[in-house]
């Protein structure tokens, strides 16, 4: 398997490759898979002007919570792209749900592609994506190509906690980085931790839900199950005890 996949499921806290087309089925349950729409719609509306005329870009959409949500509150246009085909079906139809199918255009393609090619957005969402763009400066460049002079990339991420070792940088590194890049920090919502262990709670029980009956049709590939819930779980510590889960809001 490839870089890509590689990255692919390490973007949903899996371990092994071959854990790829079971992901669908594990995360069923489940429509947002990594950020909060509601927080970015917040953000949106306190800090942008115009919204219902902005053209916004959401790389690696998942199952597109955030690309319906912000086509219905804000009357905006979204273009979100996902690897997974599943996801993007699932997002489609949720859009006709929600009555915002013609606000919302949906592909299946690795976003790698789509960051070369996309260009002229008013905004750009990476939400709980990891380094599939590549580095973090890698990724702020590959991101700030796609979107216009003075258009705002949000980016749903993580910073280590004071004190902690961690593979994540630090706020001030990221802070850094935002000004090497030559990208203005509008605002940064850290996540609301008295809600977080709840949302990741609920999350779990369907994942070891989905998981049992994955194991039970599949006894011989149990191992890889077990493993995904145990990363679940071994995530879900890291980001209640270890990194601080951050939206930033950033202009060009
Ligand atoms: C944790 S989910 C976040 C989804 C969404 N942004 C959200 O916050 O709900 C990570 C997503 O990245 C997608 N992904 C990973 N690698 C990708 C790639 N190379 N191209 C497109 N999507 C990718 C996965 O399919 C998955 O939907």
């Amino acid at each position: 398997m490839g870089e890509v996949e590689e990255k692919l499921v390490k973007s949903l806290t899996g371990e092994t490759t071959e854990l790829i087309p079971y992901l669908p089925y594990l995360l069923q349950d489940l429509w947002e898979l990594g950020s909060d729409p509601g927080e970015i719609i917040g953000l949106i509306k306190k800090n942008v002007r115009k919204v219902k005329d902005l053209r916004i870009l959401d790389l690696a959409c998942g199952k597109g919570a955030v690309c319906v949500k912000l086509a219905k509150e804000l009357g905006c246009r979204v273009y979100g792209i996902d690897i997974i085909p599943e996801f993007i079906s699932y997002a489609e139809q949720k859009a006709f749900d929600f009555g915002v199918s013609d606000l919302c255009s949906f592909r299946v393609e690795d976003i790698n592609i789509s960051a070369a090619r996309e260009r002229g957005y008013d905004i750009v969402i990476l939400g709980a994506v990891g380094e599939v763009l590549g580095s973090p400066e890698e990724t702020i460049q590959k991101l700030k190509n796609t979107i216009k002079p003075g258009g705002f990339i949000i980016i749903d991420d993580a910073y280590s906690r004071e004190g902690v070792l961690s593979n994540y940088l630090s706020r001030e590194q990221w802070l850094k980085l935002f000004e090497n890049e030559g990208i203005q920090l509008i605002e940064e919502k850290p996540v609301k931790e008295d809600e977080l262990s709840d949302i990741n709670d609920k999350n779990n029980k369907f994942i070891i839900n989905r998981a049992n009956e994955l194991k039970n049709k599949y006894p011989d590939k149990a191992a890889i199950f077990d493993g995904y819930v145990n990363s679940q779980l071994a995530e879900c510590h890291e980001l209640e005890n270890e990194i601080i889960g951050v939206v930033w809001l950033l202009r060009k």
